[in-house]
């Protein structure tokens, strides 16, 4: 078997919004390819409070310093993108709270559907393992400070959104 020429990643998520949790992932995966796309992509169980449009832009702000990552959203599979942008390998990461079993799943059924694209988990960071875009919206709500858990991009744009819907 040939080794690859070029390593095109892809880091596909509902980021509803972007945390500091998935920066760290995009932050230790980049490195390791020549192109990591961050991919907003629809899970069938969420209702997003941001729309396509407003997540792609706070991850391009946030990421923007980052020389071989781009931003980007599909519709329908991942694995098909992927294929479509002749990516190889789907980043996932992982955390100790009952990601495995989905995640194994997932990455079953996207080799599964499509042989050549591999599935590469990273461990979540050990500051980041409690994060989730549902929690960050469940206490910003309340009041809680999360400032320290989501880009300032990302904040801003959280206060902006809950000051409009009043
Ligand atoms: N640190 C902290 N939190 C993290 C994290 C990290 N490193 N990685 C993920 N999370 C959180 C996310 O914020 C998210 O929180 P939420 O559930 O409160 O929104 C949760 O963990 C799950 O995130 P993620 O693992 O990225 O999954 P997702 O639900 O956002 O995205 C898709 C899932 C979009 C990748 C998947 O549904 C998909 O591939 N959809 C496209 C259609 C498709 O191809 N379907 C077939 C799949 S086999």
């Amino acid at each position: 078997m040939k080794k690859k020429s070029f390593v095109h990643g892809i880091y596909a998520g509902t980021f509803d919004p972007l945390t500091n949790g998935h920066l760290d992932i995009i932050s230790r995966a980049f490195p390791l390819f020549d192109k990591l796309t961050v991919l907003i992509a629809e899970s069938p169980t969420k209702k997003p409070l941001f729309s396509i449009a407003q997540r792609k832009e706070m991850l391009e702000l946030v990421l923007k310093d980052f020389s071989n990552v781009c931003v980007d959203f599909c519709e329908g599979l991942v694995v098909d993108y992927a294929l479509k942008v002749k990516a190889n390998v789907l980043v996932r990461g992982l955390r100790p709270t009952g990601d495995f079993e989905n995640e194994f799943q997932m990455a079953t059924m996207n080799n599964y559907l499509h042989k050549e694209i591999e599935t590469l988990f990273f461990m979540t960071g050990h500051s980041h393992y409690f994060i989730s875009s549902s929690l960050i919206k469940e206490v910003f709500k309340h009041g809680g400070d999360i400032k320290d858990l989501v880009p300032e991009v990302v904040l801003k744009q959280m206060k902006n959104m809950f000051q409009s819907r009043g």
